[in-house]
């Protein structure tokens, strides 16, 4: 069964066909430019930039999968969470193609395209911890098997890549900023800033990076330009959410006995997340698999493996289906 996958749940403009032969082609149209001089994403912008964008890059990943519209069996798309304008250019676009060629439709849950992205690329053993982290969401889950997910945690706040994106306005780094942070910490002592770490009193897998946004803008405030480098800055606030991230993640797959962990989304395809996970993983017996870097950014190959998998199965969608901006995924523990 060849697929048609679309994701335009943020600010990336993607589509891919996926087959028996797996990922023939996926192409993504980034809109950095359009939100990089307001240092996040707006919303109206985005839905704008997804209805010029769309059309081009189906039939670029179209023509790279060396396929026809004729050729293609089913089509999916991510129908939440993410931006309701943004979501419905590309859910709209799916049922108008399927609706056009008579042809099923499907669609799909961001998050689970996420915590499936490493297997479009090897095996993974169920059960596997996975920590879906990006510019929208943190959340813990634990993945007992294709559409078995149980939520551990998440945010109660902001997500691990807005506080990225965060830091990097505030330090005049621009839009996206976890790359710009990740690149300026090189230079930089991780310990330099002892910045807050929340961890929650209830003992549950939550996670929160409001408190250091705020640490950072008082900490800015208070030094102005006698502080410390901006490497050092930069390598302090990874490293305090590395560390929230980490210790969360470690301390779920260690109370669940699970020796597999899954770290996706885009913040996971930062060196130091991947370097300190893998470490604390070993301590514990456990291993880590991480997508590589362009399946943990927004992309449609994951949609087409999580949509095609479902449409195997039986599973479609009416073309009434709408877009959900807060979709869940999976029960809370
Ligand atoms: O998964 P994604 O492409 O889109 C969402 O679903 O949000 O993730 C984008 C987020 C942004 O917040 C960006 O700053 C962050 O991932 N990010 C990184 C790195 N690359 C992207 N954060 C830290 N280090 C990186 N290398
Ligand atoms: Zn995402």
């Amino acid at each position: 069964m060849r697929v048609l996958a679309i994701e335009t749940s943020c600010d990336d403009t993607a589509a891919a066909v996926v087959s028996d032969a797996g990922v023939e082609a996926s192409v993504v149209a980034s809109q950095d430019l359009v939100h990089g001089r307001f240092g996040g994403v707006v919303p109206e912008l985005a839905s704008r930039q997804h209805v010029v964008q769309i059309l081009p890059v189906i039939a670029e990943a179209l023509e790279r999968a060396e396929a026809r519209m004729e050729d293609i069996d089913a089509v999916v798309a991510t129908y939440g969470p993410g931006l309701v304008g943004s979501l419905l250019v590309g859910l709209m676009t799916a049922k108008g193609i399927a609706m056009g060629r008579g042809i099923p439709f499907l669609g799909v849950n961001h998050l689970e395209g996420h915590l499936l992205s490493a297997l479009l690329e090897r095996d993974v053993p169920f059960p596997f911890v996975g920590l879906v982290v990006s510019g929208g969401h943190t959340s813990l889950y634990e993945v007992h098997g294709l559409g078995q997910y149980r939520q551990l945690g998440r945010t109660r706040d902001d997500a691990a890549g807005e506080a990225f994106d965060k830091a990097a306005k505030m330090l005049g780094l621009g839009y996206p900023g976890g790359r710009r942070i990740e690149q300026q910490a090189k230079e930089g002592d991780p310990r330099a800033i002892g910045f807050p770490r929340a961890s929650m009193k209830s003992g549950g897998f939550d996670f929160s990076f409001s408190g250091l946004k705020t640490a950072l803008r008082q900490y800015l405030l208070e030094t102005g330009a006698g502080g410390a480098s901006l490497s050092d800055i930069c390598a302090s606030v990874q490293e305090a959410i590395v560390d929230m991230l980490v210790d969360n993640t470690i301390k779920a797959a260690s109370s669940l006995k699970v020796r597999t962990i899954v770290s996706c989304g885009g913040v996971s395809a930062n060196g130091r997340l991947r370097q300190r996970l893998t470490q604390q993983a070993s301590s514990i017996g456990a291993e880590v698999v991480f997508p590589s870097p362009g399946l943990c950014t927004d992309n449609a190959a994951m949609i087409g493996f999580a949509g095609r998998w479902r449409l195997l199965r039986g599973e479609t969608h009416p073309l009434s289906l709408n877009a959900c901006a807060t979709l869940p995924l999976g029960g809370a523990a």
